[in-house]
Order: structure tokens, then sequence, then C-alpha cells
């Protein structure tokens, strides 16, 4: 099959309006939000035009109809991650999957597998965003558990030298993204999965930025939790996923309580439904989980392997005109070798924001600063990047469209 991006962007109504005073939109900011097919944006206010009722609840044929594309989305991400559908929980976004993780992980009482104490440890990387960072450095200032990190190399790589002294007997869990979201790098997971079951952790995959571009097989990873947002994978905005494996997210405290969660209730306590709906508390974003459903089918009759090969030849392309470009410099691997299609870089002594204002003003949108990842920003040894992301709708043309952006930008700050 030939990949025909300029065919896939039709599908995207954005792609039909222009950008400051008429310019073609060149969109290279997927990796923080990608754009919206009109399948998604007609399924979400399909819901709202046709079908809107809260879902499990009434006994009316809206109702009925809600609760099938809700449950219908359900079984649409479990099939796209290879999962039950039964361990597919609806968040309204990765951070609050991870959120979702962490505090339960804090609920959790003496006696459960889940309960850390001081002596316990987390293991996260240097190369996390905020959101697989923060929940977790809270966790262990609330349980006491230490919190430690593998570093990460000058190249961008995870540095797995020390790996049986980082995660210990005493580590718990081990929280780590499948691809970065400044550098592109994708993590090696078997080894830490396996060092991690070895001693009794469990893992959690941050998948924001796979799930979208490539096979993931939550099975085949063997992990035991991920997250994703849909937002970032063609779906709408306010739906993520929170998985986790059947047998652990049975014994996993629930992190919100209330409406639809429960078993049974009395004036002075509760039992807690089973997984999934343990963990979907109240009436849940059931318009944008019909959006998710939407996206993820969209994605699947493109292929997420085509979409894959489609990124990898891009981002080669892409590396090596950037690497042509004099004072221009990759931050993070520069060579396709456990790679995605999002790529950080500085140039010279141009500030990215300056850089980024004047792509804007060429019709170009990159991203701009720490990329929510500081830490890895200060180990990389910079304030701020530019970063250009790669999707199914880029072509070879964005990739020059930013080349001659930046050469531009050269001559109109005078370096
Ligand atoms: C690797 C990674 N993890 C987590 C997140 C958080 O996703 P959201 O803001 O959709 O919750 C992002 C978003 O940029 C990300 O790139």
């Amino acid at each position: 099959m030939t990949f025909d991006a300029l065919a896939i962007r039709k599908d995207f109504p954005i792609f039909q309006r222009t950008i400051r005073d008429g310019k073609r939109l060149v969109y290279l900011d997927s990796g923080a939000t990608s754009q919206k097919p009109t399948v998604v944006i007609d399924a979400e206010s399909d819901f709202y035009r046709l079908h809107n009722a809260a879902v499990h609840r009434g006994a009316h044929q809206l109702a009925e109809e809600a609760t099938d594309i809700y449950e219908g989305a359900r079984e649409t991400v479990a099939s796209f991650i290879s999962a039950s559908v039964d361990e597919v929980v609806f968040t309204k976004s990765a951070t609050e999957s991870l959120n979702l993780i962490a505090y339960a992980m804090g609920n959790a009482l003496a006696g459960n597998r889940f309960h850390l104490t001081a002596g316990d440890g987390i293991v996260v990387t240097e190369m996390e965003h905020h959101a697989n960072l923060i929940p977790w450095q809270q966790l262990a200032a609330r349980t006491g558990a230490s919190l430690s990190w593998f570093e990460v190399t000058p190249e961008g790589r995870l540095d797995l030298s020390n790996l049986d002294a980082v995660i210990t007997e005493k580590t718990k869990v081990v929280a780590l993204t499948h691809q970065s979201n400044v550098l592109g790098t994708i993590n090696p997971l078997a080894a830490i999965v396996k060092r991690a079951h070895e001693v009794g952790a469990v893992v959690v995959l941050d998948a924001c930025q796979s799930v979208p571009h490539m096979k993931v097989d939550v099975k085949e990873l063997n992990i035991d939790f991920l997250a994703f947002s849909g937002h970032k994978a063609v779906g709408p905005t306010g739906i993520g996923v929170f998985w986790g494996k059947a047998e652990l997210l049975a014994e996993l405290p629930p992190f919100l309580t209330g409406g639809s969660m429960i078993e049974t209730v009395t004036m002075t306590g509760a039992t807690w439904a089973p997984a999934p709906k343990k963990f979907e508390a109240g009436v849940p974003n059931m318009a944008q989980a019909a959006g998710l459903g939407a996206a993820l089918k969209y994605l699947s009759a493109i292929g997420i392997e085509n979409i894959h090969s489609h990124e990898l030849a891009l981002t080669s392309y892409l590396l090596g005109k950037l690497s042509e470009v004099d004072g221009l410099s990759i931050v993070g691997p520069k060579d396709l070798h456990d790679r995605g299609g999002s790529i950080s870089f500085t140039f010279g002594d141009i500030h990215p924001h300056d850089l980024g204002q004047f792509l804007d003003s060429q019709g170009i949108a990159v991203r701009t600063g720490h990329h929510c990842a500081w830490p890895l920003n200060r180990k990389m040894g910079v304030v701020a990047t530019t970063r250009a992301s790669l999707y199914l709708y880029n072509t070879e043309e964005d990739c020059d469209a930013l080349i001659a952006g930046i050469l531009d930008a050269q001559k109109y700050f005078g370096r």
C-alpha cells in the first residue's frame, strides 16, 4: 500500500483553513495535540445530537444507545492495545490516568500489594514528562517511599548500565515513558520489565507518545499498567485511557469515589464494583469516548503499522535535512534506531521562542519551551528547545517548509 498523506489530510477539516494571512498550515505540533478528522468530530457531535443520555443508568432507549456507544468505544480501545475489555478504564487524560494509579497506590492499606511505606522504592527516569514524574514525587512524599531514576545519556538514551542497582528488591513500581515527547527516544522495555518483575515491582508505561504512532500490544510488552490520551491519537480532548492487568485492577483501590463505582452502600461504608467501573466514578466523558472510539477505528482503517512506517520515513528525511543546517543541534538521537517523530533542536543563539514566533509567521506550527520535562532539559544542557513532531498527515513538503523557515529565521535574526 502506498501511504497517501495528502489524501489523509483531506479527512481533517482544519487543513482547509489558512494561517497568518493566507499561508498554508504546516502543522508540526502533533506531539502536543493532534488534529481531528471529520469522523471524530461527527462521532462526538452525533452523540449529543442523537443519543445523549447518562450511560449505565436510565431505563430508556437513549440511555441504552449511549451505553452501547460508550461500551463500544471501550471495546475499540481494548482491541487497539490488545487488551481485555474490562481492563480498559476511561479517564479524562493521561495525566489523570497517571494520577489515578499514584493516588490509588497511596490509598492502599497495609496488606494490599500496592501499600507503600518508607523503605519501598519508586523508580522513574530522567526523561519523564511532568505528568509521569510529579504524581510519583507526591506519592513518595506521602508514603515515605524513596524516589530514584534512570539517568539519560548525552545521546538521549536511558542509561541502563546500572539496571540492577536502580531497580532493587525494595522497588515496588517502575514508571516510565515508552517514547520521549522531547527526544523521540523509544525506550527498551524488555530488560526493564524483566528486572522489575524479578523483584516483584509493577511497570507503569506512559504511552502518550507511542499508542498514537505505533502498534502497542500490552500483552506482548508484558507491562502492568498503561496510560495514554485520546487527543494525541486524533481523538477528542477530555478522554484518556488507563489500562491495567485484570488481577492488578482487582486489587488496586479506587482513586475517585462516588456514583457508578459502587456495589453496595450503607450510611457508614461502601463496597466497590469490579473494574473498570471501580475507577469510573460519576457520569463519564461519554461523547469524548465516542470520539475516541471513532479515532482509533480511523487509525486502524489506515493501519497503525502503515502510519508508523510513514512517520519513520519522514523522521529520517527531516533528521537528514536538519543535520545539514549550520548551527543547528538536535537534542536526542540523531538516527532512526529506536526513535520516533518528535525532533527537538536548538539553533545557535536564537531563542526557541523567537524561532517559534518567526516560524508561526510563516504558517508553521511547532512547540517551543521545556515541553513539560524540565529535569530532562537540564540534563541535556538546554533551557528550551524547538520541537517539530510528525504525524500521519505530514509530508516531506512540510519538512521542507520547516527547513526553509529555519533558514529564513537565520537571515531575519542576522546570524
Ligand atoms: C509523554 C507524555 N506523557 C504525558 C503527557 C500528558 O498528557 P495529557 O496532557 O494529555 O494528560 C504528555 C503530553 O504532552 C506526554 O507527551
